[in-house]
């Protein structure tokens, strides 16, 4: 059987003002009428394999979000299989480790469809074609991942370089994993043409998850496994014991796992990539979202009420007044009751530092 698991913890600052602490990125509606996470639990719909896909999915999220995360899943008629409440994030290695652990306490031995609630998926065929290209070798016990044609040195994303070893078709060996490289390794990678973008999905037997945080991040895994073993059992949720799960390092499955299996070709776990052109991005930061929206012909984007005059490709937002524009070039505008982002497109990933700076003075 296969499991879909959304990995649902992230905050989001690159999209403030509208996603905040209360408010991260995955439950907003950035894209569509449907929030990020409905999308992604989503997204699996219609998929058939060799093997029978369940539509309940497992989803890891932290405990104050586990009633409107609940909700918005059942406003799209999706029922989790369990939902898995952290009391704070330790990034994607633990996430993805405690839906392992409650799998295998379960007795099943499922793969797990690992994906990211924040993406966007342009073509879902495309998507679902490639998870049945790499079904076969987490059938075999390895890590599957999707890889992206990359077209920018993006320094957020996993890089993957893969040999094309046809040992199963469509899907290629792995030789280096290199998680979020500096701007200039990036630009190599992306000038040689060699390497493909990690999309953060990743597909994988629960025991050989398991199998692969034994050797790879033993730390992360017995903490995890305290934190399961004496979590609280309440109806769908499932709440991890806080004072084990405090103990577990912090850490992604791209640094504690996947850099870590392209180094050791040794493994009987190994890490495998399926080239992917599904339309991906990561709906990262205000850019990607003005870049997945449909634009006008002078390439703006509007969501609520705006008016463009010599305006071009610009992004506004904006459910309380009318934002009018003249004479813009590459702006984010992003209206909210309480606060406003004015912004050059062209550097809204460092919205993070502005972020910070009202944290200390709001
Ligand atoms: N439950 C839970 N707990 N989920 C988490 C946690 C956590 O502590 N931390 C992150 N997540 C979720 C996020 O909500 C998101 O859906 C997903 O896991 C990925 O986390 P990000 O923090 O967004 O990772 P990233 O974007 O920096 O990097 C990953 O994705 C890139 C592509 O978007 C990596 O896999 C990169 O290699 C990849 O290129
Ligand atoms: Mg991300």
């Amino acid at each position: 059987q296969l499991v879909p698991v959304i990995l649902s913890g992230g905050s989001g600052t690159r999209l403030w003002p509208l996603s905040r602490e209360k408010h991260p990125k995955q439950l907003l509606s950035l894209i569509d009428d449907e929030t990020l996470l409905q999308l992604t639990a989503l997204r699996l719909d219609g998929l058939t394999l060799d093997i029978a896909v369940s539509d309940r999915p497992i989803v890891v999220c932290n405990q104050e979000y586990r009633f409107i995360t609940a909700e918005q899943l059942l406003q799209v008629g999706v029922v989790a299989e369990r939902i898995i409440l952290e009391p704070f994030g330790k990034n994607t290695a633990p996430a993805l480790t405690l839906a392992a652990q409650t799998i295998c306490a379960n007795g099943s031995d499922a793969v797990l469809l690992a994906m990211a609630a924040d993406h966007a998926m342009r073509n879902i065929d495309a998507f679902h074609a490639a998870i049945a290209n790499g079904l076969p070798a987490a059938l075999d016990g390895h890590v599957v991942t999707f890889g992206v044609t990359p077209n920018a040195p993006v320094t957020g994303y996993g890089y993957i370089q893969a040999n094309d070893r046809e040992q199963y078709p469509n899907v290629l060996d792995i030789s280096q994993f290199v998680e979020k490289p500096d701007v200039s390794t990036a630009q190599a990678y992306l000038d040689s043409g060699d390497y493909l973008w990690n999309s953060g999905i990743f597909m994988v037997k629960a025991s050989s998850w398991l199998q692969a945080m034994a050797r790879y991040a033993p730390d992360i895994l017995l903490a995890c496994d305290a934190a399961v073993t004496n979590a609280a059992v309440d109806l769908d949720f499932v709440r991890v014991d806080e004072t084990a799960f405090g103990a577990c390092p912090s850490d992604s499955i791209d640094y504690a796992v996947m850099e870590k299996l392209s180094l050791t070709p040794d493994s009987s776990i190994k890490g495998y990539v399926v080239p992917m052109d599904a339309g991906w991005s990561d709906v990262g930061a205000w850019d990607t979202v003005w870049q997945v929206l449909d634009k006008d012909q002078n390439g703006n984007v509007a969501q609520g009420d705006a008016l463009f005059v010599k305006t071009t490709n610009s992004l506004v937002l904006s459910h309380e007044r009318v934002v009018s524009c003249l004479g813009l070039d590459d702006i984010v505008i992003v209206d909210t009751v309480d606060a406003l982002l004015v912004a050059k497109k062209s550097e809204v990933r460092d919205l993070k530092s502005v972020v910070a700076a009202i944290k200390k003075t709001h």
